[in-house]
């Protein structure tokens, strides 16, 4: 099983990039992280039948067909989903790439709410692009601040990790339940 990882945020500290470390850790197979903050603004224009897609479209379409399921760990900002993401899922919509992948969802934010309206939005998203979303292996982890070390920025909060590899245990059993 190939697992390819897609982040919201471009921050270079990023605490869902922390996350998305500490949640590949638990991962045995091979596993990569797609570059979403080179693609153009979507543009249909673009992506017509006679139309070549933009080099770093090309590159994600390639990484998320080469895979088998996608880990999709993102922030909310101002209840919604980051712009840079849903540009990168709007480019794989036609394209058919995530039809019937599995997929999983974690949000995580400073806050108690845990980026849950980010979240349901993306699973609404990826539904509609006819991808598998595992909600057992969905989640949205509050108060992210303290529950990561900067040093490793990795996640370091026992009960956050424990969860995580349970969400990513999930993904894998949904991976061998479809193949
Ligand atoms: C413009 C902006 C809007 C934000 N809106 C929300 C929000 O609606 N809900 C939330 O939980 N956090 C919100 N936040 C806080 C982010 O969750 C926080 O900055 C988080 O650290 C970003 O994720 P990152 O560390 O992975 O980059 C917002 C942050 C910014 C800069």
């Amino acid at each position: 099983m190939r697992l390819l990882a897609l982040s919201g945020s471009l921050r270079a500290r990023s605490s869902n990039g922390a996350v998305l470390r500490s949640a590949l850790d638990f991962f045995d197979g091979p596993s990569g992280t797609a570059d979403i903050g080179s693609l153009p603004h979507f543009n249909p224009d673009l992506d017509g039948e006679d139309a070549t897609p933009p080099a770093p479209v090309a590159a994600l379409r390639t990484a998320v067909a080469a895979s088998d399921a996608l880990l999709v760990v993102s922030p909310e900002y101002a209840h919604g989903v980051p712009g840079v993401l849903k540009n990168a899922l709007d480019w794989l919509v036609s394209s058919g790439e995530c039809v019937h992948k599995p997929v999983a969802v974690i949000t995580a934010s400073p806050f108690p709410t845990g980026g849950g309206h980010a979240n349901t939005q993306l699973r609404e998203v990826l539904r509609m692009m006819t991808g598998e979303v595992v909600t057992a292996a969905c989640r949205e982890i509050p108060a992210i601040g303290p529950k990561i070390d900067p040093a490793t920025e990795r996640v370091t909060d026992e009960a956050t990790l424990k969860d995580l590899h349970a969400a990513v245990t999930a993904l894998a059993a949904a991976v061998g339940a479809t193949t």
